[in-house]
């Protein structure tokens, strides 16, 4: 349709009409009363949107494994925007999540031109050392880099079976004349996405990937792939939960399709027993298997026993020889603004505050930058100042004054119009300056554990 919203994941301009991406692509929306002690991001409703985010709450409450998966794409200085990211994956520790973060340097060098070793030098100077002062926990979190794990790669290369050009046409836009570097590294971000549910990198475990609305087609195109692989899908039926059996090459097997068309009944009823005595362990009961149509209905379960179930039949199709994917949850942030009251950018120094600016630059910056006040101050007085437009209050909600009754007394004054445009801009600059200075002696005192977050393999 000519008015959809298109999400382009390489673009620099993005869409923030996040209630028509919420519509258009089946995004839920993130209520923060749903979380324990959430975020500034959460309770201000900058972390919006979410799939299946349920699943994480479910294992958090419970203190179930559950971990936590981001990437960054070496390209260029970290900025605030990126800060945020880390922030929230920073809150997913505390509540008891692992960590992978997996650096984009396959990704930056096939679709920005940054050589691998260039990006490995980005990543540690740029990134980790702020990751480290930003307070991650060198123990729980693991930094790896796209072109050192074969894990992730081998994932993607072989999940490449179940997609195609068309598909990614449809989703990235890509047309012929689209070099197969680019068609590759969603793949290798698939890699990323689902590999740390594999035995060697913790096993089967819900994984919520935090990102900013851009990386959406990427966790349809992640979460489609490991749901076309799963070998049991899972529905809600009139009665209870429908489980039915999904005939593939690699599964045809197991599931007792013999050479000459004939099934073989006994290992159909191996696998069926298997599920209804994993049910039945787990609990679940009025459970009527019918191996000929290959289904198992449990009349006894409901919607919120369906991700437990899935999880039950994803180990019990490992055991058989399958890969037993889980597909990824996610969280969505908005954009904060740049400077100039456009989309921050690396690729350009003016719309953003970079982690290494000096604090004199940070300060100039803010007294610039664009602002919602009135022309006149007559005429703000009057009217007041519109804060949703103005960067140094948007930059206060976004970072700096994670108070909310004071962002509520900025908030208040600013709009009644007894705060002027220059003294914001002035509070924002205290702020800002605090913040930078803490983060800098925090760059300090962390050095050491640089090292400590990245992994090799
Ligand atoms: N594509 C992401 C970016 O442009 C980087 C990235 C790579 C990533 N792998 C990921 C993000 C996995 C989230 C999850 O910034």
């Amino acid at each position: 349709m000519a008015d959809d919203v298109h999400i382009d994941p390489w673009s620099s301009s993005q869409s923030t009409d996040y209630q028509r991406i919420i519509d258009q692509f089946g995004l839920q929306k993130f209520e923060h009363g749903s979380v324990d002690h959430p975020t500034h991001l959460h309770r201000r409703g900058i972390v919006f949107a979410h799939r299946d985010f349920n699943n994480i709450a479910e294992a958090q409450r419970h203190a179930q494994p559950h971990s936590v998966l981001t990437g960054l794409m070496p390209s260029g200085q970290m900025h605030l925007g990126h800060s945020m990211v880390v922030e929230q994956v920073r809150w997913f520790q505390e509540q008891g999540a692992d960590v992978s973060i997996a650096v984009a340097d396959l990704e930056s060098q096939a679709t920005r031109g940054i050589p691998l070793t260039k990006g490995y030098e980005i990543a540690v100077e740029e990134y980790v050392r702020n990751y480290a002062a930003l307070g991650l926990d060198p123990e729980q979190t693991q930094v790896y880099f796209q072109s050192k794990r074969s894990a992730v790669q081998r994932l993607g290369f072989q999940l490449g079976k179940r997609t195609n050009l068309s598909e990614f046409e449809s989703i990235y836009g890509f047309s012929g004349e689209t070099n197969l570097a680019h068609v590759q590294a969603p793949m290798v971000q698939v890699g990323d996405i689902l590999h740390p549910q594999l035995e060697e990198y913790g096993g089967l475990r819900p994984i919520v990937v935090p990102v900013g609305v851009d990386q959406d087609p990427h966790l349809r195109l992640t979460r489609g792939l490991a749901s076309k692989s799963n070998w049991f899908n899972v529905k809600l039926a009139n009665r209870g939960v429908l489980i039915g059996l999904s005939l593939q090459d690699d599964n045809a097997e197991v599931f007792g399709m013999q050479a000459n068309g004939r099934i073989d009944k006994a290992k159909v009823k191996h696998v069926f027993d298997l599920i209804q005595n994993k049910l039945t362990e787990r609990g679940f009961s009025d459970i009527e298997s019918v191996p000929k149509q290959g289904t198992i209905q449990i009349f006894s379960a409901t919607a919120k026993d369906i991700h437990g179930i899935q999880a039950i039949l994803l180990g019990i199709e490992r055991s058989l020889g399958g890969m037993g994917l889980m597909a990824p949850c996610s969280t969505y942030h908005h954009f904060a603004v740049g400077l100039t009251g456009d989309k921050m950018s690396s690729s350009s120094p003016k719309s953003t505050i970079f982690l290494n600016d000096s604090i004199e630059a940070v300060h100039k910056k803010i007294m610039k930058a664009y602002s919602g006040g009135r022309a006149t101050i007559e005429e703000h007085r009057r009217l007041g100042g519109e804060p949703e437009k103005d960067v140094a209050y948007q930059y206060l909600m976004y970072f700096f004054e994670t108070d909310d009754s004071h962002l509520d007394e900025i908030y208040k004054a600013y709009s009644s119009g007894s705060l002027l445009a220059g003294e914001l801009k002035q509070i924002c600059s205290d702020k800002a300056t605090e913040w930078m200075k803490n983060l800098q002696e925090k760059r300090d005192q962390t050095q050491h554990l640089v090292e400590r977050f990245i992994r090799h393999d």
